[in-house]
């Protein structure tokens, strides 16, 4: 059964998700789950790979609306995905405007982009741009929809350590500027702790677990708190952190 997904009636909450059902072939991937996102919160979804983490945003996002059960999130959102999904034949100020209503103007884009400082690769092809860049200017089209729910899957997973670092302090910074909603898909445990106010752990279909993160920012991933909460979600997902360690 088809169900519309609509704006939220309480303007505190940035999603609500009330027994939220999605099969596929008749398997319930999600499975009678409830989701909350505050305004302005940062939250990140972690799980094992297939437990269904693509298919929640994807919802969330309203790209997928063969659903059963209640999805309320604002009208203004945006989703930005590990691979960037940039128009080769588009220049990367093209690309950020892709999409949105009317006729924007360039100086649009420009603003986006001097906000992910990628001003200077404005005029440049998606070919000639590093990962680091191609996902910057992903992040640049998100934000142009001036999103009051930003929706990230896995959007570091494909760069390189260092570049993944500057992306993230990126992300946390357009959040605090942006002071939008964020959900924040990863496989990336550390990753989850740094960014997220709230980390929640998928399993079964549903969320099964969460976790505050209640440390200041910015963290400091030496802290032993940082090192306690980490192990925890390990735990949560059934890694083995003594294993790990050895
Ligand atoms: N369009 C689809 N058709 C059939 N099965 C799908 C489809 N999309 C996802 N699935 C299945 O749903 C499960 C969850 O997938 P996904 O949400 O991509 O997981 P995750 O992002 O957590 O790794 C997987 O078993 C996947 O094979
Ligand atoms: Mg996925």
């Amino acid at each position: 059964m088809a169900t519309d997904v609509h704006r939220p009636i309480d303007t505190r909450s940035a999603v609500r998700v009330e027994g939220l059902t999605r099969s596929f072939d008749g398997r319930p991937v999600i499975d009678d789950l409830q989701l909350d996102l505050k305004k302005g919160e940062f939250v990140a979804l972690i799980g094992r790979s297939g437990c269904g983490k693509s298919t929640l945003l994807r919802i969330l996002a309203g790209l997928d609306r063969d659903i059963e059960g209640t999805v309320l999130v604002p009208r203004r959102k945006a989703v930005a995905f590990q691979a960037p999904r940039l128009m080769p034949w588009k220049k990367v100020w093209r690309n950020v405007l892709l999409g949105l209503p009317g006729k924007p103007e360039r100086a649009v884009a420009e603003q986006a982009l001097t906000e992910v400082g990628l001003s200077h690769r404005s005029d440049a092809w998606p070919k000639t741009l590093s990962g680091g860049e191609a996902q910057r200017a992903s992040l640049a089209r998100a934000l142009v929809r001036e999103p009051d729910l930003l929706l990230l899957d896995e959007p570091f997973g494909a760069l390189d350590a260092l570049t993944r670092i500057k992306a993230q302090r990126l992300v946390g910074e357009l959040w605090q500027r942006r002071g939008c909603a964020v959900l924040l898909v990863t496989h990336d445990v550390e990753e989850a702790v740094l960014l997220a106010d709230r980390v929640l752990v998928m399993d079964d279909g549903v969320i099964a677990h969460e976790q505050e993160i209640g440390l200041d920012r910015p963290r400091d991933i030496t802290d032993p708190r940082f090192a306690a909460l980490r192990a925890g979600l390990l735990e949560r997902l059934g890694v083995d952190t003594a294993a790990e360690a050895a």
